[in-house]
């Protein structure tokens, strides 16, 4: 045996583990292997373990594309099938990750009643005080029927179950949201550098997008969960912000960049070390995804008590401005907060509205040109 060879096993028999997840879908994530028929009773899973690579527990449907409830088509947001969980029905799946690491979940939803639809996302076993997140399924961002929602987690364990849950309260058996194509990526978590004070300022880590499809994910408000799944970055008030690839979209820098698409509703921040009584510099870019999204946009930034305002007038064509911020900080731990002023919409009437992207944060003793 060659010598590298011989290592390459020893590392292979040593560190098995390692090579359990890449990004991506989980097995059978898009729900594409299904049922036997002699598991079904019309469209209702009737046993734990029939789809395979998962375990269901409660009322689960089995959809096929076309499938209808009474006279509305039950949309299938990926490939012929997917699931429909009924009141307080589960899937699950085992998965084994590496320790310590940290990952987020994607997974696309769309919902069938009019009423709130809430799926309760969550990953145990678990120290942590919380390894759970609730998705509201409600206002449906995208003009389709269904959106791709994101959350993170830390791996305590080897094997991790993860359940989706849907803790909508709504008895009619007609309602519940469907469920497709769920994924998993490691998320980086990188370090800060000279170069930048700010974790993750360019967005380029962050949730599992499908290469596939052209409308973002949906990053929820994340503010009591220690766990992002954009490192760095906490997504505050009401609504979600969304994640956007440049394959489909127009970013100012690199591969990713967050869109606010709930005015003033959406918020981002970042806490960072800062030292009291030194000047710093933040500087950003907002622009358009390139995605329709036409008017003039705002977006604001907020830092202690000083604010910028930067305009941008979008021709829904691509494009950005930058944005700077000196500020003064006044203790060790500063906050610095994004939002956008106004709602934008589309002329399908889906929301929409300016891109963010390539924020920097830096100590002006660091600036070539201060
Ligand atoms: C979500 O699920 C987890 C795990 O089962 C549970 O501990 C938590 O209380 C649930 N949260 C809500 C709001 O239902
Ligand atoms: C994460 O780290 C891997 C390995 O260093 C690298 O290839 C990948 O580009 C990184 N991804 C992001 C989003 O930073």
């Amino acid at each position: 045996m060659q010598k590298l060879e011989f290592l390459l096993l020893l590392f292979l028999a040593t560190f098995p583990i390692t090579f359990s997840i890449t990004d991506g879908l989980l097995p059978n994530g898009n729900f594409e292997l299904g049922p036997k028929p002699s598991q079904l009773k019309g469209k209702v899973v009737t046993a734990r373990d029939a789809i395979p690579e998962w375990t269901i527990s409660g009322f689960v449907e089995y959809i096929r594309s076309g499938h209808k409830q009474g006279d509305m088509m039950v949309i299938v947001p990926e490939g012929d099938s997917a699931v429909r969980l009924g009141n307080e029905a589960s899937i699950m799946q085992k998965v084994k990750l590496v320790k310590g690491m940290y990952y987020s979940i994607t997974f696309s939803a769309g919902r069938t009643c009019a009423q709130d639809e809430k799926i309760n996302v969550s990953v145990t076993p678990t120290s942590e005080k919380r390894n759970w997140g609730v998705f509201p399924i409600q206002t449906v961002h995208s003009s389709h029927g269904w959106d791709f929602y994101a959350c993170g987690f830390k791996a305590d364990h080897p094997e991790v179950e993860i359940v989706i849950h849907n803790t909508g309260g709504d008895e009619h058996p007609a309602c519940g949201p469907v469920i497709d194509s769920v994924a998993l990526a490691v998320l980086n978590h990188s370090k800060r550098t000279n170069g930048n004070l700010l974790k993750n300022g360019d967005f380029e880590d962050g949730p599992y997008v499908f290469p596939n499809t052209n409308c973002g994910v949906l990053i929820p408000p994340n503010m009591d969960d220690p766990h992002s799944p954009l490192p760095g970055w906490i997504v505050e008030s009401l609504k979600s912000v969304k994640y956007l690839d440049s394959d489909h979209f127009s970013v100012p820098k690199g591969k990713r960049a967050i869109e606010f698409v709930a005015g003033k509703e959406s918020a981002i921040a970042q806490i960072v070390r800062t030292q009291t009584g030194k000047i710093y510099d933040l500087s950003f870019a907002v622009g358009d995804a390139n995605n329709a999204c036409e008017g003039s946009m705002t977006v604001e930034a907020f830092v202690g008590t000083e604010t910028v305002k930067v305009s941008y007038d979008s021709k829904g064509k691509g494009g950005f401005t930058r944005g700077r911020l000196r500020f003064k900080a006044v203790s060790s731990r500063t906050r610095i907060t994004f939002f956008s002023s106004f709602y934008s919409m589309k002329i399908d009437g889906s929301l929409c509205g300016p891109v963010l992207d390539d924020v920097k944060l830096l100590s002006v003793r660091y600036l070539r040109h201060p």
